[in-house]
C-alpha cells in the first residue's frame, strides 16, 4: 500500500513547533470541546505579523483595502507611531521572525529601516511583504543596510498585462529591481502570487521571467480569499486541478533552468495545507491559534484579513496575556461553537452551524460590519455568498 502522497510535506509545517502541533491535534480530536488557549511558546509560533502603517500606493482588485467595511472602519491611511512601535518590539523577544505586513505597503513607512534594525536586537529574522514598486536602487541599499533577512514580493501576472490589470504595477520593472537586489545581497526572496480564475493563465511563464533573479528561493501561490468587492465583480477562485497543472509546469521550468526554487504549496499538497484542510475538512479556523497578528494599534487581531478588529493590547498586557486575552478567547469560543460571521464564511469558506449565536460577534464587528448572516454556497463561484 502507498501512503497518501498528498501528505508528503504536511509535517514540515510543524517542524520544530511542538506547541502548534499539540494544538492542531487537540482541535482535531476534541473539536468543540477544545480549550480556547493557544500556545505561547514563541519558538513554536515562529512568526508574528506586525502592522506598521495602513497606506498603499496601489489598488489591487483583490485587496481587502477595497472592502467597504474596512474603509468605513477608519483603519486605513494611517502611519504607525514610531515611539509606540518601539515599545512593542521588546514584547516580541523569543519569536523567530517579525513580519512587517498588513493591509498596506510597509515600505511606504520610512521608519521601517530604523524599526528593522531595532527588531533584529530581539529576533533573528525580520521579513517584509512588499508590492515591490518602490524597490529602486536607493531603497535596496537601505534594505540591505538595515538588516532585513527575508523579502516577499507580490506579483500576480507574468504576461505583460495581467499584473497591471489586477495590481496596477509593471512586473518587468519589479523583476528588474529584484535582479539588482540579488546582485548586491544574499537576502532570500519569495514571490507571492494570488491564484484566481482570472489570472491563473498569466502565471504560466513566471519561472521564465524570473530565472535571472538570483536570490529567488520560493514561489508561494495563494488561493484567492473572496472579498465582497470580488463577489460583486464576479471574480472567483481557480480550479484546484488548474493550480496543480501550473505548479507542475513551474517545476519543469525550474528543473530545466537548474534553479534552486521551492514551491509552496508543493505540487502534491495544494489541498493539503494544514490550515486550509483544517478549515475545509473540519470547519475549524486554526489561524487564530497559530499565527499571531498585531494590528496598527498594537492589538491582537483575528488575522490579517480582519486586522481592523482589535482584541487585547500587546503593549499593555504583554504578548502572552494578550495572545490568550479574554477577547480572542471569546472569538475562538464562538468559532468552536460553529459561529462564523460573514467574513469568515465568505473569505475562508467557513460554515456557520449555529446561527442563533450570530449576535455574539457584534461586540467585535462593531457598527461598520454588514448584517451578520448565514451565507449560501454559490455553485458557480464555489464560494459562500
Ligand atoms: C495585503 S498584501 C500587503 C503587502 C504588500 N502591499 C503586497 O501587496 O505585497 C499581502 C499579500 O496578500 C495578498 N492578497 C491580497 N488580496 C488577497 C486576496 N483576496 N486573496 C489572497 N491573497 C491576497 C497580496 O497579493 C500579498 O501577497
Ligand atoms: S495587495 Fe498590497 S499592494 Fe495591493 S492594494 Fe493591497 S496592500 Fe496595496
Ligand atoms: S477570516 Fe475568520 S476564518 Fe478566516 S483566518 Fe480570519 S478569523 Fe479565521
Amino acid at each position: 500500500m502507498t501512503p497518501n502522497s498528498q501528505f508528503k510535506n504536511f509535517l514540515n509545517f510543524f517542524h520544530k513547533s511542538p506547541g502548534r502541533l499539540l494544538k492542531y491535534i487537540e482541535l482535531l480530536t476534541l473539536k468543540d470541546k477544545s480549550t480556547t488557549i493557544a500556545t505561547t511558546d514563541k519558538k513554536s509560533l515562529g512568526e508574528v505579523g506586525v502592522v506598521i502603517n495602513t497606506k498603499c500606493n496601489l489598488k489591487c482588485v483583490w485587496c481587502h483595502r477595497e472592502e467597504k467595511h474596512i474603509q468605513d472602519s477608519g483603519y486605513l491611511e494611517r502611519n504607525g507611531n514610531l515611539e509606540k512601535l518601539k515599545k512593542l518590539l521588546p514584547e516580541l523577544k523569543g519569536f523567530e521572525c517579525i513580519h512587517w505586513g498588513g493591509l498596506a505597503e510597509p515600505l511606504l513607512n520610512k521608519d521601517i529601516y530604523e524599526l528593522t534594525k531595532l527588531a533584529r536586537k530581539y529576533v533573528p529574522r525580520v521579513k517584509v511583504t512588499t508590492n515591490g514598486t518602490t524597490l529602486v536602487p536607493k531603497v535596496v541599499t537601505k534594505i540591505i543596510e538595515s538588516g532585513f533577512t527575508d523579502i516577499e514580493i507580490s506579483l500576480d501576472g507574468f504576461d505583460g498585462e495581467t499584473n497591471m490589470k489586477y495590481r496596477g504595477s509593471d512586473e518587468s520593472k519589479v523583476i528588474g529591481y529584484l535582479e539588482d537586489l540579488s546582485s548586491r545581497s544574499d537576502i532570500p526572496l519569495q514571490i507571492n502570487s494570488v491564484v484566481s480564475a482570472v489570472n491563473i493563465k498569466s502565471l504560466w511563464n513566471a519561472i521564465d521571467k524570473l530565472k535571472n533573479v538570483k536570490n529567488l528561493k520560493k514561489m508561494h501561490t495563494i488561493p484567492l480569499f473572496i472579498t465582497k468587492h470580488m463577489n460583486d465583480l464576479g471574480i472567483g477562485p481557480a480550479k484546484e486541478e488548474d493550480h496543480e497543472k501550473l505548479l507542475k509546469h513551474w517545476k519543469e521550468r525550474i528543473d530545466h533552468y537548474n534553479l534552486d526554487i521551492k514551491l509552496s504549496p508543493d505540487m502534491e499538497d495544494v489541498t493539503m495545507d494544514p490550515i486550509v484542510s483544517m478549515k475545509r475538512l473540519h470547519n475549524i479556523c486554526y489561524t487564530v491559534y497559530e499565527h499571531p497578528f498585531i494590528n496598527l494599534d498594537g492589538n491582537i487581531s483575528p488575522c490579517g484579513r480582519l486586522q481592523h478588529i482589535s482584541f487585547d493590547n500587546v503593549v499593555k498586557l504583554g504578548f502572552d496575556k494578550a495572545w490568550n486575552g479574554p477577547k480572542i478567547r471569546k472569538w475562538r469560543e464562538e468559532h468552536l461553537h460553529g459561529n462564523y460571521g460573514t467574513y469568515c464564511q465568505r473569505e475562508c469558506h467557513m460554515k456557520n452551524t449555529c446561527p442563533s449565536r450570530l449576535n455574539n460577534l457584534k461586540e467585535f464587528m462593531g457598527s461598520y460590519d454588514e448584517d451578520l448572516r448565514v451565507l449560501e454556497y454559490d455553485e458557480n463561484l464555489r464560494v459562500n455568498k
